[in-house]
């Protein structure tokens, strides 16, 4: 794997490979590389939870992190993104992770010479939450053949929706929607459905933050209105399947996407995502690296 760009480039094999590897990374079996590597993680917008868990899984890993600031950076006097991501080539990355928010942002890096890990792109693909969003679930369930999937919110903005979208259909998952009108995606062949006839009959409930800094003024819902219609109260929670999980790539509105009582509830698997995302990182970077253990 040269880079890492979109979940559309990886087979059905190629995914289970990367969470059995995180699996076992997460169970303790990881060797640090050897040689010296060195990674840029550039990040034009905010993060908390992908530039963090990147960081630790590049120490992890005994990679050498080149700290970056979007904001005190060149970046600021016009410099493009292809001659920032070449600059960090010329003094000695070995590969880059990048945040943009410009969908598909990577096809203008053609001529670079290391690999590039996407950390989320504009409305685009965020293949590593997706991969760990994956793992969570496979450690839950131990398969996705047949399982239902209900990915509920702001699809037509969510890199994270088409990003797992693509990645469960592949596996074997019946994945449906849940949105207003005004933030469904009809270019993905998923069918839309509400959110009180579903909740009953899903494995998994996704919840998905809404993008208020990607919508301008076209928001006309209230929180209260909106957490009524679209979000995890406290009745669609009793109404779920005994075993069903909920899942959320975060940051969470409180209150808005779930109820706040139940981020951590018995069902809430919200900050176990973000535990795995760790290990499923170490294992993305290992395979990036190569047959190094
Ligand atoms: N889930 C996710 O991508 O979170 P951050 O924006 O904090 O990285």
């Amino acid at each position: 794997m040269n880079n890492l760009l979109s979940m559309h480039q990886l087979t059905d094999t190629d995914i289970m490979r990367l969470i059995e590897r995180a699996l076992e990374m997460k169970a303790g079996n990881y060797t640090p590389f050897t040689e010296t590597k060195y990674i840029a993680n550039l990040f034009f917008e905010p993060s908390t939870r992908t530039k963090a868990s990147f960081e630790m899984a590049e120490r992890r890993l005994g990679i050498t992190s080149i700290p970056f600031d979007a904001d005190h950076s060149s970046v600021t006097k016009g410099e493009s993104l292809y001659d920032t991501c070449r600059t960090m080539e010329a003094i000695g990355c070995d590969a880059l992770v990048i945040r943009h928010g410009i969908t598909e942002y990577y096809d203008e890096m053609e001529d670079l010479g290391i690999p590039i890990i996407n950390g989320g792109d504009g409305s685009g693909s965020h293949p590593t939450q997706s991969l760990l969003d994956l793992m969570t679930i496979y450690e839950q369930f131990g398969s996705f053949s047949g399982l239902k999937v209900l990915i509920a919110g702001d699809i037509s903005h969510s890199r994270v929706a088409k990003s797992n979208q693509q990645a469960l259909s592949k596996l074997g998952a019946e994945v449906r929607f849940c949105a207003p009108e005004a933030w469904q995606d009809d270019s993905m062949a998923v069918s839309y459905v509400d959110l009180d006839d579903a909740v009953e009959e899903a494995d998994v409930i996704m919840l998905l933050r809404v993008q208020h800094e990607r919508h301008g003024d076209a928001v006309d819902f209230t929180k209260k209105a909106y957490h009524m219609k679209y979000g995890m109260t406290l009745a669609r929670h009793q109404r779920m399947k005994e075993h069903a999980i909920i899942m959320h790539p975060a940051p969470v509105n409180r209150d808005v996407e779930i109820d706040g009582r139940l981020i951590e509830s018995p069902r809430s698997v919200i900050f176990e995502q973000m535990k795995n995302g760790v290990f499923m990182r170490m294992s993305v970077l290992q395979e990036i690296f190569g047959s190094e253990k």
